[in-house]
Order: C-alpha cells, then sequence, then structure tokens
C-alpha cells in the first residue's frame, strides 16, 4: 500500500472532515462486499460543503453534456492537480492529453502574461505576427506549406472536410460530379460537429443528430483491402486516418497500412489526411505520430497540446490544397489568435529541445514495462499497449470502476475505447517517479473491478 501513502497524507483544508485512514483504505482498496454499484459509490469519498456547492450549481445551471467525476479542481502545478478540499492528485490525464508541460508551467504562465498584456484577440481580418511565427514553425517542421488556424480538434477537421472538397472540385473542373465522399475508420474519432462526427465511427455520437454529414462508409481500422476497394471507387475525396487512435481504445495503425492507404489515394487521385489532434506533437515520442511510419499526409489536423490548454486548432496542408481555397472559403473569428499561437510557440520551442522528444520515448517505454510487471497475473487486464505516453491498459470488464477507484486514491486517469480501457495520457514532463506511483495505484486498485464482475 505504499503508493497510497502520499495520497493519505496529505493534509485537508480548513472545514473538511476527512474520513480516517483505515476507513480510506478499507473503502478503496478492500471494499464492502461486493453487491452493487450503490455499494462502489458509498464508498466514494465525500466531498466538503464548499465542492458540494459546485457539484450542485453544475446540475442546477450547466446542460447535462457531462457525466463528471466528483472532484472540484482548483489549481494544479507540474503533474499534480489539488482540489477545492485541499487533496493532491497525480495527473495522469493531461486534460485528455493537452497539457503537455503540465500545470502553470512557469514559460507558458508568462507567455500568457505577456501577450495578454499586449493584445489577446483582433481577429483575421489582421496581421498578427504570432500567427505567422508559428504556421512558420510547424512548416518547417512537416510534411505542409501553408497552416490554417482553428481553436479546437473538431474545427480543425471540419475545416480539412472542407479543403478536401474544394481540392477535388479544383482537381475537377469540368466535372459536374467530383469526389465528394469520405472514407473513415471503426474506432475513430474526429470530432463532434456535424462533419467531423460523421467521421466518428460511435453510432451514439451520430445517430441522435442525424442527418450528419453525408457520404461517409467506415471500413475496419486496419483493413487495408476494404479500404482500397473503397477509395478505388473514384467517389472518395479524403480518407481520414489516426495513425494511433486515442479515443477509440489506444490502437496503433501498422506501416503497411498506412502506406496502402498514401498509394490507394495516390492512384485514385483521393486525399490522405492524418487526424493527430490527440496523438500529435510530442505525445508518441517523436513530434508528429506519423514519423515512426515513415508515410506522409496530404492534410494534417492538430490541436489538443499545442498550447498546453489554451484552445488552438490546426490544419496543415500541402501547397496543391492551399491552391484550391479562395479568400472567403473559409474562416473563423477566433482561430489564429495572438495569445493562443503565442503559447504555442513557447510550447513548441520547449518540446523540440534536443531529448526532450527521446525522454518522451524513454519514460513511454519503462511506463509500459512497469504496468505489465505490475498488472499482469491480474485475470481482468488483457493487454498493456501503446506508443510514447499514449498508453492503454485494456481490461476485460468496464474500466469505470478502476478509474474512479485510481481517482479516489489521487491519481487521475481515463476510459477510452469500448469503456473497457483505461487511457493514460500524463503531461509530457511526467518523471519516472510519478510513473512508478501510478502503476502502483493502479496495480492496487484493481480489486475494485471485482466488485463490478461479481455485480
Ligand atoms: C483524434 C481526435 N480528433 C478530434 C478530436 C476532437 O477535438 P476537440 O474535442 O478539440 O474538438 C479529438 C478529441 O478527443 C480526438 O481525439
Amino acid at each position: 500500500m505504499a503508493s497510497l501513502q502520499s495520497f493519505l497524507a496529505v493534509k485537508p483544508a480548513a472545514g473538511w472532515a476527512a474520513p480516517s485512514r483505515r476507513a480510506r483504505v478499507a473503502a478503496f482498496l478492500a471494499p464492502p462486499p461486493p453487491t452493487t454499484a450503490a455499494a462502489v459509490g458509498a464508498a466514494r469519498r465525500e466531498l466538503s460543503a464548499a465542492s458540494l456547492a459546485v457539484v450542485d450549481g453544475e446540475a442546477r445551471y450547466l446542460v447535462g453534456t457531462y457525466k463528471r467525476s466528483r472532484v472540484v479542481f482548483e489549481h494544479g502545478r507540474g503533474c499534480k492537480l489539488y482540489d477545492t478540499d485541499g487533496r493532491e492528485y497525480l495527473d495522469m490525464a493531461a486534460g485528455i492529453a493537452v497539457t503537455a508541460l503540465g500545470h502553470a508551467d512557469p514559460d507558458v504562465c508568462a507567455t500568457i502574461a505577456e501577450q495578454a498584456g499586449k493584445v489577446v484577440h483582433v481577429s483575421n481580418v489582421f496581421y498578427t505576427k504570432p500567427q505567422v511565427e508559428l504556421a512558420k514553425r510547424l512548416v518547417e517542421v512537416s510534411f505542409a506549406d501553408r497552416a490554417f488556424f482553428a481553436s479546437t480538434g473538431t474545427e480543425a477537421n471540419e475545416a480539412a472536410i472542407k479543403f478536401s472538397r474544394k481540392f477535388q472540385r479544383a482537381a475537377h473542373p469540368e466535372s459536374g460530379d467530383p469526389p465528394t465522399e469520405f472514407l473513415a475508420f471503426s474506432s475513430s474519432f474526429h470530432g463532434r460537429t456535424m462533419g467531423a462526427v460523421a467521421l466518428t465511427s460511435k453510432s451514439q455520437y451520430r445517430e441522435p443528430f442525424a442527418p450528419v454529414m453525408p457520404g461517409v462508409t467506415f471500413v475496419d481500422y486496419g483493413d487495408l483491402e476494404a479500404a482500397k476497394k473503397f477509395v478505388r471507387s473514384g467517389r472518395v475525396a479524403a480518407v481520414f486516418v489516426e495513425p494511433v487512435q486515442g479515443e477509440g481504445g489506444i490502437h496503433s495503425a501498422t506501416r503497411e497500412f498506412l502506406q496502402g492507404l498514401r498509394d490507394a489515394c495516390d492512384e485514385a487521385g483521393a486525399l490522405l489526411v492524418f487526424d493527430e489532434v490527440q496523438c500529435g506533437f510530442g505525445r508518441t515520442g517523436h513530434l508528429w505520430a506519423h514519423e515512426a511510419y515513415g508515410v506522409e499526409p496530404d492534410i494534417m489536423t492538430l490541436a489538443k497540446p499545442l498550447a498546453n490548454g489554451i484552445p488552438i486548432g490546426v490544419v496543415l496542408v500541402k501547397e496543391k490544397i492551399a491552391a484550391a481555397i479562395n479568400y472567403g472559403d473559409h474562416g473563423t473569428t477566433f482561430g489564429g489568435g495572438p495569445l493562443a499561437c503565442q503559447t504555442a510557440i513557447t510550447v513548441f520551442d520547449k518540446i523540440t529541445r534536443p531529448g526532450f522528444l527521446a525522454e518522451v520515448s524513454r519514460k513511454g517505454e519503462s511506463f509500459k514495462q512497469l504496468l505489465r510487471a505490475k498488472l499482469s497475473g491480474n485475470p481482468h487486464v488483457r493487454e498493456v499497449r501503446g506508443v510514447g505516453l499514449l498508453v492503454g491498459v485494456e481490461l476485460d470488464v468496464p474500466a469505470g470502476p478502476l478509474v474512479d477507484a485510481c481517482l479516489d486514491a489521487g491519481v487521475v486517469v481515463l476510459t477510452a475505447g469500448k469503456g473497457n480501457v483505461v487511457r493514460l495520457v500524463p503531461p509530457l514532463i511526467v518523471s519516472e517517479k510519478e510513473l512508478e506511483h501510478a502503476a502502483d495505484v493502479i496495480r492496487d486498485c484493481l480489486p475494485a473491478l471485482d466488485v463490478v464482475a461479481a455485480a
């Protein structure tokens, strides 16, 4: 139980009546007789009145789109988060693979403060230096010739959809029926707006809002023959694929699959779009996830970690695509604003420092080994997989109770896939010691899965 020591030792905020150390261990690691989910719920930590007021306020005033975990975070430092009751957590989620440099990174803080003191927003009616400087950096280290800035991942994909169709119109000037369809894959996630959600495989994200963008065909991730067959139909404007799927359960493509898609797109004149919103910008230990495969796209979308939590989305394109886009074809009020771009420059400069990405690779490998060593033998653990610091632990049961138990034990982790994968995407600055602590806590919390399995 050494892994719980530091969490249990945290000094609670004034006014919060902490359950005894013994009660907390008993509640989370030796749960009461495995009866129902209610037993698990009863074991959850109590919240202070101040935290409960936030939880109640959310229920009263917010649209109920999120089933949130019962913790109210107040501030963070590095890989640690602190709740309103003074408890410390190790953050292995990074705000869903966003805060690459951790919380309150001094350079990011200084950049935000400095830029906020200069100018935050002027719109894309005017030039601003940070936008051009960031585009230059991204283009110089990628396959791309030009950048378009948005504010989120879904918006970046929405722009990539429009750019693909516009490109095909320009490429088939005589045709009244240019290719307009899209190919996407099982377990894909590309966002929640009407185009991006149409490319997202989970039907429960699409069907309540039908009709979403028509003309999307899904084939199994990795099924190159099925993909080729559809691309050869000549109806495909673009193929959207994540080199490593995050939301869908931490599945990595093979080189053969991505190269096969590249070849099929080249033969048919379709565009290849890599969605690196989650897996790109250092997460896999490469600046771009696709570098590991030696296959380049025509378009790449990015978002999450770029500005360490300040909203940003990017579409990187080859010149031939940019050439098909005219003034007024697409736009956004907020995309490419000076605050987000200047912050992204700071993040870019830090993660491209010599050795930084090699460390991400090294830590990712040793973390997977550690998890395999500590979790193997538990009958619920099927596989530990992933690339760099995008790691998944697949279980034979829903991961929710384990995720909850880890939170209660002071480690923030996420689910992915069909809900049976624990997703571990810590800030890229995470230390070996923190990774070991996370692996210990996950191991110690595995009994939470027995409660549900037996229910
Ligand atoms: C691969 C991928 N694409 C797109 C998105 C959508 O990004 P956003 O939530 O910023 O709209 C996500 C979000 O998880 C993602 O993982």
